[in-house]
């Protein structure tokens, strides 16, 4: 497929231009895991990304047709911006993707709320993107790789109008068993669209299996298990494991030095001292994260613990999302409550306190430095896809030091087994596997964080990229043969 033209589609942006106070246009990346993944493969083979122009002067940056080259720093590829009416961003985006197939596909507890009003913005939006593949497309055979539950129907679509198309389709979220995928008023509409695909890719083999489950349920459909393709109207779709993962990069000394600087900087400014542990959790404020049952689990621990208390303090950066919608504010709420009381039950006079709950997002650079100061990394998700944390706060340890703890419903835990893995629902069990990682001796942190750096080193973001690629190509050239 090299030498192809690649046209990437998501509904979140790579970059967001808004203005700040002064009125001087910024550039900011949105927490999603999905850009950090995917953004460094488009660097590496230019083409267009297409998605939501989100930002407040995203319109000031692009040409009459969306288009902005990026990234802004060293173009490298171009973004084509979408505008969405309120309505349109309402229905498709708040609604069928985030009240609909969001809360279906994680089963946090969260029931999903289907309207018929939402489905139809998100078919009309659906649409909309896929004009906007043919607009872009320059041949009858560019590769197109469609990104994540938004576009549920876009790979049909696109594949009605450009046959001959190679459509990778990557789902960044689980897929979730037949029964439970089943209550969705559009079942069969879902399953029809993502077959359009010619690669439909999931983070782990279980989700895999859901989907091909759920195929065989509520479609007539040929399912060939040997090499796990689903053949519907005569046309083929491969549906495969591809464990997502991040861009590895070799710190240079200077950044090392830099490194060591921030964190000293950073404990300081917390007010940690050298003895002090620090935990760390980086999560969009989302109720899949499982963040309550987290501070519940440093309760625990605290209480079975008294010793630590005034000597232990979990950071939780907590970026905003999705504010509009009242599960995620409900969340909010509770997330704060619970820090609040939680502090006040541990109030330690002239000492940090035990939660410090930071509601902002973070620059990439701030992270890091979070990263390499903290003692411990939490990522107790109560379902997620992949979880790119856990792998960014690896590759930022190449001090070989750091504690990870990962929820076992993160599909990262099939892969990082050298982290200490807990049941996120079972807060005794994650409160004493939090003591064992305060106290862990630095040569085992050292023998688990070489074996997760040699994991996340070898399966890259490129390995996921190409791998995808090379199983397109494959059932490209066995398309040709067989016509
Ligand atoms: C998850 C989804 C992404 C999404 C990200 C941030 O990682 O899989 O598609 O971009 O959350 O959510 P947002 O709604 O802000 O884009």
């Amino acid at each position: 497929l090299y030498g192809d033209q690649v046209i990437v589609v998501s509904n979140r942006e790579p970059y967001i231009h808004s203005r700040n106070d002064d009125g001087r246009i910024v550039v900011k990346r949105p927490a999603s895991g999905l850009v950090t993944a995917v953004e460094p493969v488009m660097r590496a083979c230019s083409g267009t990304w297409i998605a939501h122009g989100s930002g407040s002067a995203d319109a000031d940056v692009t040409d009459k047709q969306g288009h902005v080259a990026v990234p802004p720093d060293n173009p490298s590829y171009t973004l084509r911006r979408l505008w969405l009416s309120e309505e349109e961003e309402r229905g498709y985006y708040f609604g069928f993707a985030n009240e609909g197939l969001w809360p279906l596909c994680h089963i946090a507890h969260v029931r999903p709320i289907f309207r018929e009003a939402d489905w139809e913005q998100y078919l009309a939006v659906n649409k909309r993107f896929a004009d906007a593949v043919v607009a872009e497309a320059r041949t009858r055979d560019p590769v197109v790789l469609v990104q994540d539950y938004h576009f549920a129907l876009l790979p049909r679509l696109i594949r009605e109008r450009l046959p001959q198309a190679t459509i990778i389709t990557f789902w960044h979220i689980p897929w979730p068993n037949p029964e439970s995928f089943g209550i969705c008023p559009w079942r069969t509409e879902i399953l029809e669209g993502l077959l359009g695909s010619t690669i439909l890719g999931f983070h782990t083999p279980y989700h895999c299996q859901n989907f091909l489950q759920a195929v065989d349920r509520f479609l007539e459909a040929r399912i060939t298990r040997e090499d796990s393709v689903v053949t519907f109207h005569g046309r083929r779709t491969k549906v495969q494991d591809y464990p997502i993962s991040i861009h590895w990069e070799a710190l240079s000394p200077e950044q090392r030095q830099a490194a060591v600087m921030a964190r000293e900087r950073l404990r300081a400014s917390y007010g940690f001292g050298p003895e002090h542990r620090f935990a760390l959790g980086v999560d969009r404020l989302d109720y899949t994260k499982g963040i309550v049952e987290r501070f519940h689990a440093v309760e625990a621990m605290l209480a079975k613990h008294p010793e630590m208390v005034g000597r232990f303090t979990l950071v939780q950066i907590a970026a905003p999302t999705r504010s509009v919608l009242d599960d995620y504010r409900n969340f909010e709420q509770r997330v704060r409550e619970q820090a609040a009381r939680i502090n006040e039950r541990f109030a330690a006079p002239g000492r940090p306190e035990a939660i410090r709950l930071l509601v902002e997002q973070h620059g990439s650079e701030s992270v890091f430095a979070h990263f390499r100061a903290c003692d411990i990394c939490l990522v107790t998700s109560l379902h997620d896809g992949m979880n790119l944390v856990s792998k960014e706060f690896i590759a930022a340890r190449d001090d070989e030091q750091g504690v990870l703890i990962l929820s076992q419903f993160a599909g990262a835990a099939g892969e990082l087994t050298e982290a200490l893995i807990v049941n996120p629902y079972h807060v005794d069990q994650t409160a004493d596997v939090l003591y064992q990682a305060a106290t862990m001796h630095p040569a085992e942190q050292g023998e688990r964080m070489r074996s997760l750096r040699g994991i996340v080193e070898d399966f890259n973001i490129y390995r996921w990229a190409g791998r995808m690629l090379l199983d397109a190509s494959r059932e490209r050239n066995s398309a040709k043969t067989r016509d």
